[in-house]
Formats: C-alpha cells, sequence, structure tokens
C-alpha cells in the first residue's frame, strides 16, 4: 500500500479498530504511530514497515520482521545499568535494525545484530549508516547468521530477544547462550520481550537468576522479562511480583 492509499484507508481502518478496541486504546495506538514516525525522522532511519515471513521462506519456527516498539524499548533501556564503553550489547533477529540503532543510542563498547535474512541485514546496515552521527556506540555491527549456530562472542553482555523464534531455533539459541557464560562466565543480562500472554520460556532455565519485569510505560502488548546470568556483579533484582506491574 502506497502512502496515499494507506491516507484514504485510515478513516475506515480508525473507526473498524474504535468498534474494536474502543477510543481510548485506538488513541493510544494511534498516538504510538505518530510518535514512531517522528522518531524514525529524528533518527533519520525507515524500520517501521513489517516484512511477513512468508516473504522470508523460513520454516515455520522463525518469525518475521516486526519491529519492537520504541516506547517499549525505551522503557526497558530506562531500567537498564550500560557500562559506558564496557558492555557489549547483542540482538537476535536484528530484522531492519531498529533495537540496534536504539541500543547504540547508549554508549555501549559495541552492539551486534543478527539476522538470517540477507535483505534484511543490508536494510539494518542503510539505517545503522544514516543514523550513525547520533549514535553513541561506535562500533556497530550486523551479522548474516542463523542465530541458532552463532556462538556468543565472549565479551557479549546485554542480549536483546524480541519474538524472533521459537522451538527447536529458541532452545539452540538458549544453549548457545549459556554455553557462551560456561565457557566465560561473566555478567550477562538478558532481556527477554514477548507478545503478551505468551509463555516465557527463560523461566524454565536454572541458570539464568533475578527474573523482574519492566513495567510498561506505555501501551504496547509487550511483556518484558530481564534475566541475568554469569558472575554476579550486577544488583540480583527481586522476583516477580505475582501481578504484572501495568
Ligand atoms: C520480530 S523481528 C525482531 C526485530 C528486531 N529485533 C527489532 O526489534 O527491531 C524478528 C527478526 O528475527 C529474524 N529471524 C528469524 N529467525 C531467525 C534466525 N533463525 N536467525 C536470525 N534471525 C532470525 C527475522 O528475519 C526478523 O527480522
Amino acid at each position: 500500500m502506497n502512502t496515499a492509499q494507506k491516507i484514504i484507508a485510515a478513516p475506515r481502518k480508525s473507526i473498524c479498530r474504535i468498534s474494536d478496541h474502543g477510543l481510548w486504546d485506538t488513541t493510544k495506538w494511534a498516538w504510538s504511530h505518530v510518535a514512531a514516525r517522528y522518531r524514525e525522522w529524528s533518527l533519520n532511519i525507515e524500520t517501521e514497515s513489517w516484512v511477513d515471513v512468508d516473504k522470508l521462506g523460513y520454516d515455520p519456527e522463525c518469525h518475521g520482521y516486526k519491529p519492537i516498539t520504541f516506547a517499549r524499548f525505551d522503557s526497558v533501556m530506562k531500567e537498564i545499568e550500560v557500562k559506558p564503553g564496557e558492555d557489549v550489547f547483542l540482538d537476535y533477529g536484528c530484522g531492519k535494525g531498529r533495537a540496534l540503532v536504539l541500543a547504540s543510542v547508549h554508549p555501549f563498547r559495541r552492539a551486534i545484530g543478527v539476522e538470517l535474512s540477507t535483505e534484511l541485514c543490508d536494510v539494518a546496515r542503510e539505517n545503522i549508516g544514516r543514523a550513525v552521527r547520533r549514535l553513541r556506540c561506535p562500533a556497530i555491527e550486523v551479522v548474516n547468521a542463523d542465530a541458532s549456530r552463532y556462538e556468543v562472542p565472549a565479551d557479549v553482555t546485554m542480549i536483546f530477544l524480541w519474538n524472533s523464534f521459537v522451538g527447536q531455533t529458541l532452545a539452540m539459541v538458549v544453549e548457545q547462550i549459556r554455553k557462551s557464560i560456561e565457557k566465560n562466565n561473566r555478567p550477562l543480562t538478558l532481556i527477554y520481550a514477548l507478545p503478551q500472554g505468551e509463555k516465557d520460556v527463560m523461566a524454565e532455565c536454572d541458570w539464568l537468576y533475578g527474573r523482574r519485569q519492566i513495567p510498561a510505560s506505555f501501551w504496547t502488548g509487550i511483556d518484558v522479562f530481564v534475566y541475568q546470568a554469569g558472575k554476579t556483579e550486577r544488583t540480583v533484582y527481586q522476583p516477580l511480583q505475582s501481578e504484572p506491574v501495568r
């Protein structure tokens, strides 16, 4: 759909959404779109349009491209301590590079995005190139690889995972992270974002600890859990409250 078609379709879409979700929810949804457009413009990136999994030709365990919302990623980074020039960020399934760019606004020593699709890797690299003047992280790399076979570099200290894959692929990724810690024991923070209502598979890993939920600052429909792994140098947070904070 081109921009003109989107504008023509907008009133009808809005009316349908109001009848399905109510006025308040629709207002927040509309606002989040306006805010997203502003952030894209201010960072000079284009990460908004989704890429359906059918177009990528993956097996059913791997998901297509749908970026984390700006509001949700920001709310996470507000709660996470980044050690300037020390921490190294890794995004599993970086797609067009939104989370990678948003992380690189912070003073990570380096940031890595792993992405299965060659086309999406190219888009991510273009986005990084366009945003680079606004970023504080001096070294950003996009690796075209299957996450399940990607060996986690020994210096990675923060991992972001948003709805990229499930099943055996996710299990293999979790095992890669565990092996990396076993080989090179260091404090590691795992940021695990998942659509609301989905099962948190990390809760079953006995080598992850300090589980906490990052409250949403705004309507997003994305639950975020943060875990610690490896050496206990970071703060260990209280266990999750019985009711999620919203
Ligand atoms: C939900 S999007 C996440 C986008 C990104 N993390 C962000 O928030 O901006 C999932 C991404 O994972 C990628 N992906 C799916 N399976 C993968 C795999 N096995 N290895 C690497 N990337 C994968 C998809 O191509 C897609 O870009």
